[in-house]
């Protein structure tokens, strides 16, 4: 089996709209591998048959997507601390007859923000996170192991935030949902985990005027690549780091183990995921 040209993909349902098979094609490309990376359909009813399917055909592994990143860690046999941690995995290597789930959307997250303001983060300083849903729990993860001292959360539904700061420990407090801006002074770093700011859904109305002028705002959402945060974040003269990148680094590590090159992402990968 192991002749065959490596193959893996992604499982999700819906899965249409994914983006990861440009992004592990232009890799494979790029580094001249032979490999194949394919999108495929796969409700939760057949979740876990399709996922034992492609180890038993002797696939490297897979990506997983909503809805199936609980499931994914609970049928793994071997999960990395980060993906426990987060609840979550979304990188699945079959090796040696077993199913090994990894979580790189923290990684992704952490890559992506030292490659684009690298020196300009303040990591001394307090984080405002708003939203409590999956995406915020890696960034949780992902500060938390940074050392920031300090991470405010504030979500619509309070209660969700209270259980993730529960989980996370004293550095994490939260804020409502209503007072959000009263988080806004002294952060070095506000990350918007929601889906407000997406194409054909309201703006995040956050008031900014009070932040540190040496903040960083940074947004989850990548459609549009310029939301209607980081333009007002641009607007008050912060730097922001767009949703797209950290997409691009939580492909690293699943490339890399089953391909076995650690891809790299550069301005003409962006701007081929960026292409219609
Ligand atoms: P993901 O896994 O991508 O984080 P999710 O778990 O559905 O997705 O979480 C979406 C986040 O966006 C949540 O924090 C959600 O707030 P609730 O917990 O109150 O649902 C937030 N969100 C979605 N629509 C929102 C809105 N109109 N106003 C404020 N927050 C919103």
């Amino acid at each position: 089996m192991n002749d065959q040209i490596p193959r893996a993909g992604i499982l999700g349902w819906p899965i249409s709209h994914s983006k990861s098979p440009r992004l592990h094609g232009f890799w494979l490309k790029k580094y001249g591998l032979l490999g194949s990376y394919e999108a495929m359909a796969s409700p939760p009813e057949d979740f876990e048959s399709d996922l034992r399917g492609l180890a038993a055909s002797g696939w490297r592994g897979v990506n997983v997507t909503i809805p199936h990143k609980e499931a994914a860690l609970a049928l793994a046999d071997r999960a990395t601390d980060r993906a426990r941690a987060i609840g979550a995995a979304n990188t699945i290597l079959f090796r040696d007859g077993l199913i090994h789930a990894d979580n790189t959307d923290a990684f992704g997250f952490s890559e992506n923000i030292e490659y684009i303001a690298g020196p300009h983060w303040n990591k001394t300083k307090p984080a405002l996170i708003l939203g409590a849903g999956g995406a915020s729990r890696a960034v949780i993860w992902a500060l938390l192991n940074a050392g920031l001292p300090e991470l405010r959360l504030a979500n619509r539904t309070r209660a969700r935030a209270e259980a993730l700061a529960g989980e996370f420990g004293e550095r994490v407090w939260v804020l409502d949902w209503s007072a959000a801006a009263a988080g806004v002074p002294g952060a070095g770093l506000i990350v918007n985990t929601t889906s407000l700011g997406m194409k054909d859904r309201p703006a995040l109305d956050l008031d900014l005027a009070a932040a540190d002028p040496t903040a960083i705002a940074h947004d989850i959402v990548y459609t549009p690549l310029e939301t209607p945060f980081l333009k007002a974040a641009a607007q008050v003269g912060l730097k922001t780091v767009d949703g797209l990148g950290m997409l691009l680094h939580q492909g690293r590590p699943g490339f890399e183990a089953w391909f076995g090159v650690m891809p790299e992402v550069d301005e003409d990968l962006r701007k081929v995921m960026l292409a219609p």
